[in-house]
């Protein structure tokens, strides 16, 4: 059984002070949720102050990128010994932001996850189709190509701490979310893809999120379907009380 996880993408917004509040806000509503995992990434920035409110509390920190090298002359960059240190879980690589406007190749894109990897940090793998890729067939080809990328670097026993999230690019942040069937036949091919690559202890295992445009509307019939185990969450991961909803999806 894959335990449900929700992951809040807050790109990039708040500062310190929001940052506090709306976490302090979270804490009021979601602190001791066992039911869904949760998981929230906040800027750079914020992720000292996010670290001291959630430790002992059930929310999880998570970080929106990474740097493959170890550590040197990469200006601007963050280091995964930074993020462990700092007390990161999960890291989010290859958004569909990233690999567009910062020109992620997905070989980088595999390497940032070999690098969490080997710090200890799961990392939350991003694959996704833009919206001329669907209209002209193309969505299974363009998936594939990005997962293949991350199965050339990744051995099996590393793919068990993976998180992968199929977030369709023409879904992201404009309230046009895929339907739950669409979601989730992707994500099943996915997952088989996994299993031919692997095993299929493995390929069961893993969980696989949606992302794109998820609300308090759609996360319970996204959630029914079989193989979506959760959802990165951007828009609304930033107001505390329908964050907290997609969280308790079970009790909508
Ligand atoms: P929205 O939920 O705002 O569509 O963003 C999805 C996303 O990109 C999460 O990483």
């Amino acid at each position: 059984m894959r335990k449900p996880l929700v992951a809040g993408n807050w790109k990039m917004n708040k500062t310190v002070t929001e940052s506090v509040a709306l976490i302090k806000e979270l804490l009021d509503f979601i602190d001791g949720y066992q039911k869904t995992e949760v998981v929230i990434c906040p800027p750079f920035t914020s992720l000292w102050v996010a670290r001291e409110l959630i430790q002992d509390t059930s929310i999880i920190l998570g970080a929106q990128n990474i740097h493959y090298q170890n550590e040197g002359a990469y200006t601007g960059e963050i280091s995964a010994r930074m993020l462990q240190n700092i007390g990161c879980s999960y890291v989010i690589v290859g958004h569909s932001e990233r690999r567009d406007y910062f020109k992620e190749s997905s070989e980088v894109v595999a390497r940032k996850a070999e690098q969490s990897l080997n710090f200890g940090i799961k990392p939350i793998i991003c694959v996704g189709e833009k919206l001329v890729d669907r209209e002209t067939g193309k969505t299974r080809e363009v998936v594939k190509e990005e997962l293949e990328a991350v199965f050339a670097i990744l051995k099996a026993k590393e793919m068990a701490n993976v998180v992968f999230a199929y977030e369709p690019i023409w879904a992201i942040g404009t309230g046009k979310s895929a339907t739950p069937q669409d979601a989730n036949e992707i994500i099943k091919y996915i997952r088989a893809l996994i299993e031919d690559k692997y095993n299929e202890t493995i390929a069961q295992k893993i969980r696989i999120l949606y992302g794109g445009s998820v609300n308090q509307e759609n996360i319970s019939s996204l959630m029914a379907e079989s193989d979506i185990d959760g959802a990165l969450v951007g828009g609304v991961s930033l107001q505390a009380m329908p964050f907290s909803k997609l969280v308790k999806f079970q009790q909508l």
